[in-house]
């Protein structure tokens, strides 16, 4: 039996999208900027998906940028609010994917902004006062904050935050990479400036994203080339990917408020189930407050073999992915973890789910871990 419980990684395609996207591999092979009908069709099936796209977040089609992914998109956002916006002061957090962290991390050591992070509590959340305070800047500045991190689930109150943001004339940024497909979003709402998307972490394919950019922003292209996306992104159109996506946002949006239901209880599930049978386990972030509901990280206590879990987990045909905060041989180790936890030996284990997953698996998974801290500790 294999099991898989690392759906923040990625989850495996839906075969209604598989379905949508084989007409489209099979025949429509044409250049969606050849303006005879082969382009055609396929610049039509592009605009569809980007409507359908719009619609789920109650924006224009025209604010909606395909990209290959959520780096791409997260990059463009940051690197272009920078050269073309004048901002000149980016407010962000230690716990960031690196997709954010490392373009930030770059263009502070290029002289071109001044990073400020913003100060967690001891879960990993947000200090609203703080980035208040931070925003009190003379300079041009943008937030850039995640929605919900990757590894801990941690969620930022995004409507406060984008509240916080206007308040204080910052540009609004936010890596919604692991909430896009999970929770509605009405950008009518919640006003922010720029959002990412990768369609592979809601059951569409890889190597396809979205960056939303709102219509009051002007930026220019972070990929030179043709006049693809609006003259906002060269390159030949990932056709196949592009259906792939709207049809995976599709059929994440028509199912939302069930699957959600059903994997909070999967998560809830398994917090009972390690409580019960691996004495001392904690769990990272705020899995009791605002917390991804596709997420669950958790601390088991150290023993001799801890960090043999994965390894003992996946030769048993269970998929999860981990980290440490320690930096010990050669795993650099998790660097969320080690902003909220410090350097201390903390082994922990990302279990995350989809629809695709069962109690009964999550029998199994505990079952093996059972046995594996048995052999270990005794
Ligand atoms: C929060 C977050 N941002 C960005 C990314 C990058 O997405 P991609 O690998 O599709 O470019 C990921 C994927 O792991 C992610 O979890």
């Amino acid at each position: 039996m294999k099991i898989y419980l690392d759906n923040a990684a990625t989850t495996p395609i839906d075969p209604d999208v598989v379905k949508a996207m084989i007409p489209v591999l099979q025949n429509q092979f044409g250049n969606p900027s050849s303006i005879h009908a082969y382009g055609r069709e396929v610049r039509s099936a592009i605009e569809q998906a980007r409507k359908s796209v719009a619609r789920f977040l109650n924006v224009s089609p025209a604010e909606i940028f395909f990209t290959s992914g959520g780096t791409e998109a997260n990059n463009t956002a940051i690197f272009c609010s920078v050269r073309d916006l004048g901002v000149k002061h980016v407010i962000s957090s230690t716990i960031e994917h690196h997709a954010v962290l490392h373009t930030l991390q770059e263009l502070e050591k290029d002289g071109k902004i001044k990073l400020s992070l913003v100060k967690l509590d001891d879960r990993g959340r947000i200090d609203l006062a703080d980035l208040e305070s931070l925003l009190k800047s003379d300079q041009k500045t943008m937030v850039s904050l995640m929605h919900a991190n990757n590894e801990i689930g941690n969620m930022i109150p995004l409507k406060q935050v984008s509240e916080l943001c206007t308040k204080y004339n910052a540009v609004f940024h936010s890596d919604t990479v692991q909430t896009m497909g999970h929770y509605s979003l009405d950008l009518q709402e919640i006003p922010v400036h720029f959002i990412t998307c990768a369609a592979h972490k809601f059951h569409g394919p890889k190597g396809i994203g979205f960056l939303y950019i709102n219509h009051t922003i002007k930026i220019h292209p972070f990929i030179h080339g043709g006049a693809q996306e609006r003259n906002m992104r060269g390159g030949t159109e990932n056709v196949y990917g592009i259906v792939g996506l709207a049809k995976a946002l599709e059929i994440a949006s028509e199912n939302m408020s069930e699957h959600r239901d059903y994997i909070q209880g999967l998560k809830n599930y398994m917090i009972g189930k390690l409580k019960e049978n691996i004495p001392g386990i904690e769990f990272n972030g705020d899995p009791e407050g605002e917390s991804l509901y596709t997420v669950l990280n958790a601390a088991f206590p150290p023993s001799e073999n801890s960090e043999m879990l994965l390894f003992n987990l996946d030769i048993n045909g269970i998929a999860c992915s981990g980290g440490s905060a320690c930096s010990s041989g050669s795993d650099t180790g998790s660097h969320v973890l080690r902003a909220v936890y410090g350097d201390v030996d903390r082994p922990s284990v990302r279990f995350s789910f989809s629809k695709y997953n069962t109690k009964e698996e999550i029998d199994v998974v505990v079952e093996k871990l059972k046995e594996l801290y048995a052999v270990k500790v005794s």
